[in-house]
């Protein structure tokens, strides 16, 4: 993709905003667009776009310890940090439920159900729950609409569960997004009182990092195997009218 200059946003370039009227300042590679976006007020002041990329290429899960995790008041605050997820027509299809102390049992004793081990014994699944002080279930909410098909509702409900784990990281928690092959099984969805049009898309597992644990390596990406342009065109599938 290297041959594509990137464009500053159709606005900007159009001659009516106030970056129209400034020279391009010396950018670093692949900011174009940026000076725009600051002129016009909409990155917020002091924004440090460099420090931003740079903290969100270098998230990881993160194993938790300890019995500390954020309280109700903090998960508001970083529960309004995911408001800007994608959601068309507006229609937040997606909803949390915080799970503390017993009521990881509870679902440790779902599991237990779910998986027919119905005995004291710790089973295999029911003690994972304790594994963090704190868990999050994202619950995805299929609100029936003409233009919005359940899909894209879905999407959207786990663009939340991704911005709200970056958040959390960014607040300093350690957070580990996790399924397991019980989510969808019946006592698990009844403990956590779902409608027929709704999914449970996981629980993040949140508390304090573990400092036994090593500092994982931000990620690597191969850029080139995860964007391209069209394939070279092909014949029309019908002949055309
Ligand atoms: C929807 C979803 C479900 C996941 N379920 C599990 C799971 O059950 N167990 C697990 O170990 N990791 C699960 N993961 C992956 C971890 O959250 C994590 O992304 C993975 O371990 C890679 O680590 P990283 O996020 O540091 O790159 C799930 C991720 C997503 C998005």
């Amino acid at each position: 993709m290297t041959e594509h200059t990137p464009q500053p946003p159709a606005e900007a370039a159009g001659g009516s905003g106030p970056s129209a009227r400034r020279e391009p300042r010396n950018e670093p590679a692949g900011t174009a667009g940026a000076d725009g976006m600051e002129s016009a007020g909409l990155h917020p002041a002091g924004f440090d776009r460099e420090a931003f990329l740079t903290a969100m290429a270098s998230r990881r899960s993160l194993a938790s310890s300890g019995d500390e995790a954020p309280d109700d008041e903090e998960l508001a605050r970083l529960l309004r940090a995911v408001a800007p997820v994608a959601d068309h027509a507006g229609l937040r299809p997606w909803r949390f439920i915080a799970l503390r102390g017993d009521d990881r049992k509870a679902l440790g004793r779902a599991f237990d159900d779910a998986t027919g081990t119905l005995s004291d014994d710790p089973s295999v699944y029911s003690r994972r729950p304790l594994r963090s002080p704190l868990l999050l279930a994202l619950v995805g909410v299929h609100r029936p609409h003409p233009k919005v098909p359940e899909w894209e509702q879905h999407a959207s409900a786990a663009g939340a569960g991704h911005l709200l784990s970056l958040a959390l990281w960014a607040a300093g928690w350690a957070v580990h997004w996790r399924t397991g092959p019980l989510v969808r099984s019946e006592p698990v969805r009844r403990l956590h009182g779902l409608s027929e049009d709704e999914v449970l898309m996981g629980w993040l597992y949140i508390g304090r990092p573990d400092p036994q644990r090593a500092r994982p390596k931000p990620r690597e990406l191969d850029v080139d195997a995860v964007l391209s342009r069209l394939p070279a065109p092909q014949p029309p599938l019908r002949a055309q009218d």
